[in-house]
């Protein structure tokens, strides 16, 4: 490879590093995501224009053709709602090419070992770390591919989202990986492709049953890891390829992706063992819940509008239910009126509110509220006491006191926002459904509470005109 390629890779290995900088904050994530983005593009491009003689290149044009319209078309149609989904799927498909480079790589160890046999030369071309390595690509991104696959379907309904556990699961599940075991040892003393291919069937199945038993709340937490496996399988690939630059994305990718999916479950107050198996020992049963038939407290948009407009201070719990409803427009213009009023507001941004790892702060930037705004849990959990009224829009799990006080709760340990503190809460959501760990929320019929049911986007709206007609 000339050295200026190396450089090349060098400056590409520098863009994801770059990258992953930048996409830690929200000013700088869109820069960071184009670095990646460019970065990625130059290392794909190099090849063709320093590699000779390159076989199959009609081949290769038409799979990354493919390839870009398949991922300019699902991300240009995605709904705000569904990238978690969006995300498992890229994600798989990338553990899943791994594993089918690393299974045309096994074929291609093994001819030259049989031309150099041939030959009579008494020599091992490739040392048994490549081999474990290959081992090590085809089962981890076979797992991921299959896993993720499972994790699509229950965030897209297309199964059921709850936990799926079936007697003799947990014996399937230790043979799996056994099997997995033994044909990755087999691999590195006896090679042959026969061995390979059933290293990927076993890991294919493996990754449906890790996945099965894990409930829908905890799926973006299950995506993170199979996304970190993924990146440990493309770190593995490159070093089976002596391609540096596989080795340095996958690795940033495996360390970046295991950072987050143990913050996550720290945000939950769980462990990722307990996520991933709590259903096996009985557990979780995270996902679904029943309406509660409790007495509440509600209102109509006029009399929360009196209580909203002659708030000094007044804080916004953004949840699930704001992306859900698409309101972000319309309570922003609603702060916008309540600043003109001399109201002071912030948004409180809970660490896992929503579906995916900075889920509000993508909505509500993406209705331009400033980033000044958005206040992170530690910082403004103690402002709570002090505010006349906090409004709570499509959120329930994150302020919900049974994560203090109900030893046993799914959501128990997790640390949430101190919206009871308040002097007045207001919930806007549709009924009396329970949040996604499908439990029920005290807070909802303290005597501070009022509920103004129906949709986010409606109630938000009239809410507006009620204040501006104050
Ligand atoms: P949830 O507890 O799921 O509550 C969402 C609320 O929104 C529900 O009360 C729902 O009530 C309401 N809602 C839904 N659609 C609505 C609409 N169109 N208009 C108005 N309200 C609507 O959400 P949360 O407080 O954001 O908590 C997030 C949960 O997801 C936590 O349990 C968290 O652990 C889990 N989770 C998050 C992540 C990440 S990374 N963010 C990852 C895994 C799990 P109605 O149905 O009655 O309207």
């Amino acid at each position: 490879m000339p050295t200026w390629v190396q450089v090349v890779y060098l400056l590409c290995a520098i863009g994801f590093i770059l990258a992953l900088k930048g996409l830690s904050g929200p000013r700088t994530a869109r820069r960071g995501n184009l670095v990646g983005a460019a970065a990625a593009v130059v290392g794909c491009v190099l090849p063709f224009i320093y590699v000779d003689h390159l076989d199959h290149v009609p081949l290769m044009i038409g799979a990354i053709a493919v390839g870009t319209a398949g991922g300019v078309f699902g991300a240009r149609k995605v709904q705000m709602t569904q990238m978690p989904q969006m995300v498992a799927l890229f994600n798989g498909v990338g553990g899943g090419a791994a594993a089918l480079v690393a299974l045309l790589e096994l074929n291609h160890m093994l001819e030259v070992q049989d031309a150099l046999d041939a030959l009579g030369a008494d020599v091992d071309a490739y040392g048994w770390f490549v081999y474990a390595a290959t081992a090590f690509t085809i089962f981890v991104g076979s797992v991921s591919f299959a896993g993720s696959l499972i994790t699509f379907a229950k965030l897209q309904e297309l199964m059921t989202s709850r936990p799926v556990v079936f007697a003799g699961l947990p014996v399937a599940f230790g043979l799996m990986l056994l099997g997995g075991v033994g044909l990755s040892v087999l691999t590195v003393t006896d090679a042959a492709i026969g061995i390979g291919i059933a290293l990927c069937l076993v890991g294919l199945v493996f990754g449906v049953l890790l996945v099965l038993p894990v409930g829908g709340a905890d799926v973006p937490i299950v995506i993170s890891l199979l996304n970190a496996f993924t990146g440990l399988t493309v770190a593995a690939g490159g070093y089976v390829l002596s391609n540096t630059l596989l080795l340095v994305g996958g690795t940033l990718v495996g360390a970046s992706g295991t950072f987050l999916t143990l913050l996550m479950a720290r945000a939950m107050g769980r462990s990722v063992g307990n996520i991933m198996f709590g259903a096996l020992k009985g557990g979780s049963t995270l996902g679904g819940g029943e309406a509660s038939d409790r007495p509440v407290k509600s209102a109509g948009p006029e009399d929360v509008a009196i209580l909203l407009g002659y708030a000094d201070r007044v804080i916004i719990v953004p949840g699930y239910g704001l992306a859900v409803a698409q309101a972000q427009h319309t309570l922003r213009e609603l702060v916008d009126v309540l600043g003109e009023r001399g109201t002071k507001v912030d948004y409180a941004i809970h660490p896992v509110a929503g579906r995916m790892p900075g889920h509000m702060n993508v909505l509500l930037a993406e209705a331009q509220v400033p980033y000044e705004q958005l206040v992170e849990m530690d910082e403004i959990n103690g402002e709570f006491k002090n505010t006349d009224v906090v409004l709570v829009v499509g959120a329930n799990d994150v302020v919900n006191p049974a994560a203090k006080t109900t030893p046993g709760a799914p959501i128990y340990g997790m640390p949430i926002l101190n919206a009871d503190e308040a002097k007045q809460i207001v919930f806007m959501k549709r009924s009396m459904r329970p949040g996604f760990a499908g439990i029920e929320n005290e807070l909802l019929f303290d005597p501070k509470t009022t509920l103004l049911f129906g949709d986010a986007k409606e109630s938000l709206g009239k809410l507006l005109n009620s204040i501006k007609s104050l």
